[in-house]
């Protein structure tokens, strides 16, 4: 599968980094990273995380039970990084977002350190590119607009704080909805 030219995108500079928003499949990104909502048992579901498993076959959920059985569950807010087998990329890191409950359970700093973990790892195998799901805005219910101003403010102050870290952060948009609040996150609008 060739890297697709987008339908629709948008993108922003941000500290030397190309900040871009994107309509399309997490499993079709070509990049070094690709970041998985996952869950707390690393061993598959539904969504991205069944996407990731099923596109990117055996060997991603070989080397999560590896990881289950060296340090145990992940827990909400953590990030643990693996090969990515067939999907275009070097690494899948797989990250743990809150489930919604309301908002006042410590959902917003959960989310903020899904991302900023997920940024962790990737800077950590020297990843120049990095394609983001909307964590938890799918089976974990976070609203859609709240999610997205947290996922873009941690990105932006990702890059803040490690200027020549990344060349490009992407975020995976899975409808022309979601792509249009996240660009309207993007621009300040
Ligand atoms: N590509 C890009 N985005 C996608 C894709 C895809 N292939 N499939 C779903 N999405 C979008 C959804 O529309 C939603 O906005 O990703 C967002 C996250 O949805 P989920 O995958 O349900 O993830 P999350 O809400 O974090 O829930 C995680 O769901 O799949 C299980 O094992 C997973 O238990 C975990 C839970």
């Amino acid at each position: 599968m060739s890297e697709t030219q987008y339908e629709r995108e948008s993108s922003r500079e941000v500290g030397g980094a190309t900040l871009r928003v994107v309509l399309g499949n997490i499993v079709g990104q070509h990049v070094d990273v690709i970041v998985n909502a996952a869950n707390s048992s690393l061993l598959g579901g539904g969504g991205v995380d069944g996407a990731i498993h099923r596109t990117g076959g055996p060997d991603i959920l070989e080397a999560c039970r590896a990881i289950r059985a060296r340090q145990g569950k992940c827990a909400p807010g953590q990030a643990v990084i693996t090969p990515a087998g067939r999907l275009h990329a070097e690494h899948v890191v797989h990250t743990v977002g809150p489930v919604w409950r309301g908002g006042e359970s410590g959902e917003p700093d959960l989310l903020r350190s899904a991302y900023s973990e997920s940024f962790a790892r990737a800077r950590e195998a020297g990843a120049r590119t990095i394609a983001f799901p909307s964590i938890s805005t799918g089976a974990y219910r976070y609203p859609f607009r709240d999610a997205t101003e947290v996922a873009l403010a941690t990105a932006r102050a990702e890059l803040a704080a490690h200027p020549d870290a990344f060349d490009e952060v992407r975020f995976v948009a899975f409808s022309a909805r979601d792509f249009m609040i996240y660009q309207e996150v993007l621009e300040g609008t």
